[in-house]
């Protein structure tokens, strides 16, 4: 169909020997906002991560922009313009606010000031902070900077794993 960017064909995922992902269909179109919903040890982080290259998908098949990327590795697949924002944040603690952003660019060459004035603009208590290290953070504001770490790779797909967790309702609006 038109306007498909991500297209995931009966993916699997396998630990060992237990399938935590058996077999999951879905697109995503430009433009869109797609949730998955599930239980707990559903498999939705394990179909993120995998996306991003991070697990090796066991079957199925995983296409951006009409290009195979199944197997792929993480590099690659940032290269190819997807982030994943991960569950629990996982920014790096003993770096400043701003070195976790120019981390979130480390794939690009180009200046970087036009993109972290445009994160700071949607986040503005990062600016206020950005001398200050990622880990000493409130838990709502290292989710910003996971976010905002991410988009500073200017990703044409973000993945987000559990982006509202302990944020309040006026910021989970401005991620979105
Ligand atoms: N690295 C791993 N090794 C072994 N099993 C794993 C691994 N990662 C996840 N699992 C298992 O795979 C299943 C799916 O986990 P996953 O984290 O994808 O679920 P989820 O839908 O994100 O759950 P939650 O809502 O709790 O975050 C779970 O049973 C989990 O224990
Ligand atoms: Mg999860």
């Amino acid at each position: 169909m038109s306007g498909v960017i991500l297209s995931i064909k009966d993916l699997k995922v396998k630990y060992g020997g237990i399938e935590a992902v058996k077999g999951i269909s879905f697109d995503v179109r430009e433009g869109e906002i797609v949730t998955l919903i599930g239980a707990n040890g559903a498999g939705k982080s394990s179909t993120l991560r995998t996306i991003a290259g991070l697990v090796k998908p066991a079957g199925g098949s995983i296409s951006f922009k009409g290009e195979e990327i199944t197997g792929a590795d993480p590099t690659e697949i940032v290269k190819r313009g997807i982030t994943l924002v991960p569950e629990g944040r996982r920014i790096f603690a003993d770096l400043t606010v701003l070195e976790n952003l120019r981390i979130g660019a480390y794939l690009r060459h180009d200046s970087l000031k036009d993109d972290i004035e445009w994160v700071y603009s949607l986040f503005p208590r990062l600016k206020e902070r950005s001398w200050q290290a990622g880990g000493t953070l409130s838990g709502g504001e290292q989710q910003m900077l996971a976010v905002a770490r991410a988009l500073m790779s200017r990703p044409k797909l973000i993945m987000m794993d559990e982006p509202s967790l302990g944020l309040a309702p006026i910021i989970v609006r401005g991620i979105f």
